[in-house]
């Protein structure tokens, strides 16, 4: 199984457009490589390919990944898209997938809901992107050879979405981490996800790779940075570090570990400072964009 990770931040990438934090300076000053926002495309065989999440920045993506550029006059080797929730984040490239294009179009129910309830995702012309709903726990085939199984992981609606008080923790078809099986292999991709109880850590077992949050390291880290008023956990995101953070949580898995959704204000991206240190002594990496990994 291969996997290229098309942009590993969080929304708003790095930098982000409004954001003069240090990370977002030493992107746009070159002291730190810059980060398209999340999306990861998987292949069992290396010609057909499925994005996981379509980032606002899919055409810059797709334009930088010769493996996804067309071998015909008009032709992709995209041949689905899978949508794990309904962020902006990962839905608003759906926008630029709209040149009548055939590909099939995998969501839950709650994220098609959110498809078909805004019309504007009409320009992905229905007679040509098929609109095809994942039942959680059912194993589908996007593609010959690529097995995929979504399951519900603890997280929240979408930011546009959310009612006067949220569920940060809801359980249900918003928010799904998926398995993803080729070749006698086993990879989890899950690039939201607000806790890491028993039941998942324990599912999560079988895995020779794991993609995961790694959007925030602390759970008041926008708060310190300046940036906003908002924890992690409010934004549906386990921190990385402390007792129930996700590298303690994690600790016992033998599978390659790669964060990815890394959010602009989280300081595991400098390359020399302890955060990388102590996530590298835990096995784990930080994706960069590029970023290909045969599982
Ligand atoms: C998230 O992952 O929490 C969202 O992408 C945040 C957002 O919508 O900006
Ligand atoms: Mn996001
Ligand atoms: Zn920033």
């Amino acid at each position: 199984m291969r996997l290229k990770v098309l942009g590993a931040a969080a929304g708003g990438g790095l930098p982000q457009w409004n954001c003069g934090c240090r990370n977002c300076a030493d992107a746009r000053s070159g002291r730190l490589p810059r980060m398209t926002q999340s999306s990861v495309a998987v292949s069992a065989d290396g010609r057909d390919w499925v994005v996981l999440n379509a980032s606002p920045d899919i055409r810059a993506q797709l334009t930088a990944t010769p493996e996804l550029w067309p071998r015909a006059l008009r032709d992709s080797p995209i041949a689905a898209v899978i949508c794990t929730n309904g962020d902006i984040d990962h839905l608003a490239g759906l926008l630029t997938l709209r040149e009548s294009q055939r590909f099939d179009l995998w969501a839950t129910g709650a994220g098609l809901g959110v498809i078909e309830g805004d019309r504007v995702f009409g320009v992905m012309n229905p007679d040509h992107v098929a609109r095809r709903r994942i039942t959680l726990d059912q194993p589908f085939e996007p593609v010959p050879g690529l097995r995929v199984t979504a399951f519900a992981v603890p997280g929240k609606v979408a930011l546009f979405l959310e009612s006067d008080s949220p569920d940060p923790q809801r359980l249900g078809e918003e928010t799904v981490g998926l398995r993803l099986q080729a070749n006698g292999r086993t990879a989890y991709y899950i690039p939201g996800c607000a806790a890491l109880p028993d039941w998942l850590v324990a599912r999560l077992a079988d895995g020779d790779l794991l993609l995961f949050d790694g959007t925030v390291w602390t759970d008041d880290e926008m708060a310190t940075a300046g940036t906003g008023t908002k924890t992690g956990a409010r934004m549906g995101h386990l921190a990385i570090s402390g007792p129930g953070g996700s590298l303690a949580r994690l600790a016992a898995l033998a599978s390659r570990k790669v964060l990815i959704h890394v959010n602009n204000t989280n300081p595991v991206l400098r390359p020399d400072g302890p955060e990388r240190a102590a996530i590298e002594a835990a096995g784990w990496t930080v994706a960069q964009d590029g970023l290909e990994i045969t599982a």
